[in-house]
């Protein structure tokens, strides 16, 4: 049987695991989050001590690490060398990390055939930056979800502030418009719009909006049609 898939690429806080979870759900869907994956890698960069601009440092270490995902109550989990570290990769450190060693070869070649594996085999929503582009050219539904700097900054803001964490808003939209532009501009698998994909710009719509805006597009895109 062939899978149906969704990718969904964009920026840093454009709300594209909030709204993929839900669609999934609403499809019966598995949702993957790419950046967990990336996250883990960088997790083990950090933890070994590892420079993360030594490029060949970086590349060695990959050999040492199993990434996998699996999936409990329908909720993603990443898994390092037999640890669920789940809750242990969304800091600020981790994320500049990741980041910055995604921009690598070894670390893309990692986790591209554990990816299109997955899609191969199940119906999948996956969130990235690249998917569209280079993981899954062939999804029959692509989405490039976005949103203004400014209003992606406030949501992270308002997210840290109901953890009880102190932030700056200033500093918050600086990180993203430093991690947009490393994502942009990198030389392998870049984020850009896939020429195929549907624009939402999420600046001013209700999370349910763009679930159901996404749902649509599928609709359109032949998932009504498989029975
Ligand atoms: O989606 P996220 O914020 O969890 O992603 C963290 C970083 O991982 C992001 O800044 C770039 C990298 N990433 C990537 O290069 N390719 C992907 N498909 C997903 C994430």
């Amino acid at each position: 049987m062939t899978t149906y898939n969704i990718a969904i690429d964009g920026p840093a806080g454009a709300g594209k695991s909030t709204i993929a979870k839900m669609a999934a759900k609403k499809l019966g869907f598995i949702y993957v989050d790419t950046g967990a994956m990336y996250r883990a890698m960088a997790l083990y960069i950090l933890r070994q001590g590892i420079d993360r601009g030594d490029e060949e440092a970086v590349g060695r270490a990959c050999k040492d690490m199993d990434i996998s995902l699996r999936y409990e109550n329908g909720v993603q989990q990443v898994w390092l060398n037999g640890e669920d570290v789940s809750g242990l990769i969304r800091t600020e450190e981790v994320s500049q990390t990741t980041s910055a060693i995604s921009v690598y070869a070894p670390v893309r070649q990692k986790l591209l055939q554990l990816q299109q594996e997955l899609a191969r085999t199940n119906n999948v929503i996956m969130d990235g930056r690249d998917i569209g582009t280079c993981v899954l050219p062939h999804a029959q539904t692509k989405i490039y979800l976005t949103a203004s700097s400014h209003v992606r900054a406030v949501r992270r803001f308002k997210e840290l502030e109901e953890k009880g964490q102190m932030c700056n808003l200033e500093e918050i939209e600086q990180d993203i418009i430093e991690r947009d532009y490393r994502d942009m501009h990198r030389e392998i698998a870049p984020l850009k719009q896939a020429e195929d994909a549907v624009l939402i710009d999420s600046s001013h719509m209700a999370i349910d909006q763009v679930s159901d805006a996404i749902i649509k597009a599928a609709g359109e895109r032949g998932l009504e049609d498989r029975g």
